[in-house]
């Protein structure tokens, strides 16, 4: 039966035309590259059936460089929303079978309406970005349309998660709203971000590289750290995405969702008890410690390839997310630098803008020194760590495995700067530093007199281990609530963080901190 004079038919054939993007040989092409369209992604990102399209029938108004003559519907970008699990996020999603995907005013319009619908409702924000950069048709309205977008995600930080997924070109000033986003997923062999490309980088430095390793997600997850997560392909990118939403909250009033798990809360774990080896120099792997304590062993890792010296990371434990920072001793020792501030420090400052409680596994032995760290302002991007974690006001626990030493004692959220709960194994040595330097310092001149220094110096050395390589002494303090059984760590943090879970500390009235930068 056919409506009143076909409109709905239009309606149809118009809304269909939307759904063909640039048309099916581009649309075979992307798939050729391995990449699904715009559509298909979202279809994999959302519960089924959930997506709402806004704006399927926006298109440009330029008239410049006979644009006039190509207008399709949606302008490059599929925007709406749905749910994750059954609750809402919102979904921008570049078409690049449309103009490359490029940003013109009308498509930068469109994601910034979905932001402001985002922030008024309090719920996440997912952009899939596959996009040539700036519309050159467009000129100026296009480097505007970005302005808008960098403005909102600057002014959505903190208020609702904002998750960037680059899975095709990101290039140019583009680069910079995922990179003011809480994370950024990279697709494996597809994808790519830099503000100046290859060309362009031959031209001003005479450096030969490939797109590939100039901002492929390799180089962004282990060189520049922009990439959080890198994916294999884009299901495996989206599975992703849909996977972080078991361990974050909606907005930054709410709660993180709780996991149903069959782990038991008082799970004892005897493993721990013997995975510290003896000797206090051997490595071992923090992730095993992890794993052997949160539910079901599962751990989401953000930056697993950048400054792997710190581990940082999502898990449940008795069904609440919590965030993990850990040190990691298989890697330099498991040494704070530079790149570790920086990657906890933004993980850090994440969890407690979306209440999600800190689960700190210390074993440092100290800062790492040198002239590099120095000179790149070990110092400067050090205190980054130290802010985020004295800023913190969500539930704080540390669990101190082994090492605690110098100054990395006072970073790794010690009681001094608000952790609420602070336990440590028996096999934990918090002091100044280690046993060896100390002997040089405090026993140098006995050393320089001694008749035989280094039978000398390893009587020091037993003597200092057994008076300060223990938890004892700040246990006697206070700075240690309870020196815990390894196997039993489960456990008191299940029952820690449910005692903690109604805590309510506020920082002084202000603007905002000036953290160092
Ligand atoms: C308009 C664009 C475009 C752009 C691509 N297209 N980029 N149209 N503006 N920026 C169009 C192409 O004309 C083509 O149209 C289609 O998209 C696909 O592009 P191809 O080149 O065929 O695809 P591919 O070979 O895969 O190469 C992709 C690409 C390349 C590497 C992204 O297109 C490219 O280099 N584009 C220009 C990138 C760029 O310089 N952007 C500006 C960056 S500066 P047809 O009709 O043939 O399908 C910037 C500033 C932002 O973004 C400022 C914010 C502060």
């Amino acid at each position: 039966m056919s409506d009143h004079n076909g409109q709905i038919a239009d309606l149809e054939q118009r809304r269909a035309e939307a759904r063909m993007g640039g048309g099916q040989k581009r649309i075979d092409r992307q798939h050729e590259r391995g990449k699904l369209t715009a559509r298909e992604r979202i279809d994999v990102l959302l519960d089924d059936d959930s997506f709402v399209e806004l704006g399927t029938f926006v298109r440009h108004q330029c008239t410049d460089f006979g644009l006039e003559d190509n207008r399709p519907y949606g302008d490059g970008v599929v925007t709406g929303y749905g749910t994750i699990e059954g609750r809402l996020a919102y979904v921008f999603s570049q078409d690049f079978t449309v103009f490359g995907g490029s940003l013109g005013y009308a498509h930068a319009q469109k994601v910034v309406k979905l932001m402001n619908l985002a922030m008024e409702n309090g719920a996440p924000l997912i952009g899939l970005n596959d996009s040539g950069g700036a519309r050159i048709q467009e000129g100026v309205d296009s480097l505007g349309g970005y302005a808008d977008i960098f403005l909102l995600n600057t002014l959505a930080s903190g208020v609702v998660p904002q998750i960037s997924a680059v899975m095709g070109p990101c290039a140019g000033g583009a680069v910079y709203s995922p990179a003011i986003t809480d994370f950024v997923f990279m697709v494996r062999d597809t994808s790519y971000m830099f503000v100046t490309g290859p060309n362009v980088v031959k031209t001003v430095t005479q450096e030969d590289v490939t797109a590939a390793e100039l901002g492929g997600p390799d180089a962004h997850a282990s060189k520049s750290g922009v990439c959080h997560v890198i994916a294999q392909n884009d299901v495996d990118c989206l599975l992703k995405i849909r996977d972080l939403f078991n361990y974050i909250p909606q907005n930054c009033e709410d709660l993180p969702p709780v996991i149903a798990t069959d782990d038991p809360p008082d799970r004892a774990d005897e493993a721990l008890d013997t995975l510290v080896p003896e000797n206090p120099n051997k490595p071992y792997d923090m992730k095993e410690v992890i794993r052997h304590i949160v539910d079901d062993g599962t751990f989401y890792e953000i930056h697993e390839d950048y400054a792997p010296n710190l581990i940082c990371g999502f898990a449940h434990l008795g069904g609440r997310s919590v965030g993990i920072v850990a040190n990691q001793p298989a890697v330099l020792a498991g040494c704070l630098d530079l790149n570790t501030s920086l990657k906890g420090a933004r993980f850090v400052r994440f969890c407690d803008a979306f209440n999600i409680p800190l689960v700190v596994f210390e074993d440092v032995p100290g800062f790492l020194p040198g002239t590099d760290q120095e000179w790149r302002g070990v110092i400067r991007h050090g205190a980054k760590l130290l802010y985020a974690f004295c800023e913190a006001t969500v539930p704080k626990v540390t669990v101190i495995t082994r090492k605690a030493y110098g100054g990395a004692y006072d970073v790794m959220n010690s009681k001094h700067i608000r952790g609420d709960l602070n336990f440590a194994w028996p096999t934990a040595e918090i002091a100044v530093m280690g046993p060896e330097g100390a002997v040089e310092i405090i026993y140098r001149h006995q050393l320089a007199e001694a008749e035989n220094p280094e039978e000398k110096k390893d009587e020091f050395i037993a003597a200092y281990r057994k008076h300060f390589a223990n938890p004892y002494i700040a246990a006697e303090r206070g700075f240690i609530d309870d020196v815990i059984v390894p196997s039993t760590t489960r456990q008191r943090l299940i029952n820690g963080l449910e005692m903690l879970k109604n805590k309510v500390v506020h920082n002084p009235k202000k603007k905002h901190g000036n953290i160092p930068l």
